[in-house]
């Protein structure tokens, strides 16, 4: 199968079929769950070792002895500044060039406000968490590395305005989707301006959308069958079929600042996601939430 054959069906292991990925090195948050275990057990698959995090050891071990990889296990617990500091300086001290760190992990459409450290916990651990796990590990990025932002087709779901910056918290204003769909376009935002900081460099940063997949994302919401009954949904290994693609295809090295969904290019959803002055300005935002947070 062709890059341009690849679509909603796809699977992880179709993508990567004939790839040898040996000697490289990935890094794969929320490594214990749906998307990110197959993901890592794919990548495993193919020869490659797996920086599995997850927050809690015993999660990440588990997971690597489950999936049967050649892998290390990395505490990150996202909602936790300090703890996204320190996995980034473990990836660092490794001393591992990482092929792509594949920004995984992520909560769903909190029923109630739930304010941490000041921030909607969504944002703080969808994408604050992965903004320190990425800026803080980008030297053990190797010279082509890739970084791969998960983020969602809710991202339509935003706010009008994009970012809500002063509603950061969620309390001002809160909706489960209105909060997940910022978080996730703050993941686009994030790639775009990443990309625009690589260029030049040969490393690359991009979004994917991975379908609509039963797993425990659900956790939150009351009836999930209910809601997922009108969707088309995916399997777990069609739906790491886009994120994997993205982190290892030969022919996608310098395919960068894009969004993927069903393993191609496709357009973003929201009319905020394209604005590199929104990405900018969440960049610089987010730089000074840090520095406050990890003080
Ligand atoms: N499934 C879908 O339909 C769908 C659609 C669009 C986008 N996505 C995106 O795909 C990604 C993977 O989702 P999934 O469907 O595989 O969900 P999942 O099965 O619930 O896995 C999510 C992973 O994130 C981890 N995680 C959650 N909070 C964390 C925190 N504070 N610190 C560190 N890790 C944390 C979870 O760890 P625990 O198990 O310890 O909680 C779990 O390993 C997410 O970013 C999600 O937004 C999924």
């Amino acid at each position: 199968m062709q890059l341009q054959d690849f679509g909603f069906e796809t699977t992880a292991e179709q993508v990567t079929e004939g790839l040898d990925l040996k000697g490289k090195t990935y890094v794969v948050t929320g490594c214990n769950s749906g998307l990110g275990l197959e993901t890592m057990r794919v990548l495993g698959l193919r020869g490659a070792h797996v920086i599995g995090a997850a927050r809690t050891q015993e999660k990440a071990a588990e997971a690597i002895k489950a999936t049967g990889v050649d892998g290390t296990p990395l505490v990150c617990e996202l909602s936790d500044p300090k703890s996204a500091r320190a996995a980034a300086k473990a990836i660092v001290a490794m001393g591992k060039p990482v092929d792509a760190l594949i920004c995984n992990a992520g909560i769903m459409a909190l029923p109630e406000p739930r304010t941490t450290l000041g921030l909607d916990l969504q944002f703080l651990t969808n994408h604050i968490g992965h903004f320190i796990l990425v800026t803080e590990s980008i030297d053990a990025l190797a010279k082509d590395g890739r970084i791969v932002m998960l983020s969602s087709g809710a991202h339509r779901m935003a706010p009008s305005a994009g970012i809500e910056f002063d509603n950061l918290s969620g309390e001002r204003d809160y909706a489960p989707w209105k909060m997940y769909g910022q978080s996730k376009l703050a993941n686009i935002l994030c790639a775009k301006q990443l990309a625009k900081r690589l260029e030049g460099t040969g490393q690359t940063a991009n979004a994917v959308h991975p379908g609509v997949i039963r797993t425990n994302l659900v956790r939150h919401i009351e009836n999930p069958d209910e809601m997922l009954s009108s969707m088309t949904l995916k399997t777990i290994p069609q739906g790491a079929a886009t994120q994997v693609l993205v982190a290892t295809h030969p022919e996608l090295s310098d395919v960068t600042g894009k969004y993927f969904a069903d393993c191609q290019v496709k357009e973003t959803l929201h009319d905020q996601a394209e604005n590199a002055e929104l990405a900018e300005e969440l960049w610089a935002k987010s730089e000074q939430l840090v520095a406050q947070l990890t003080d």
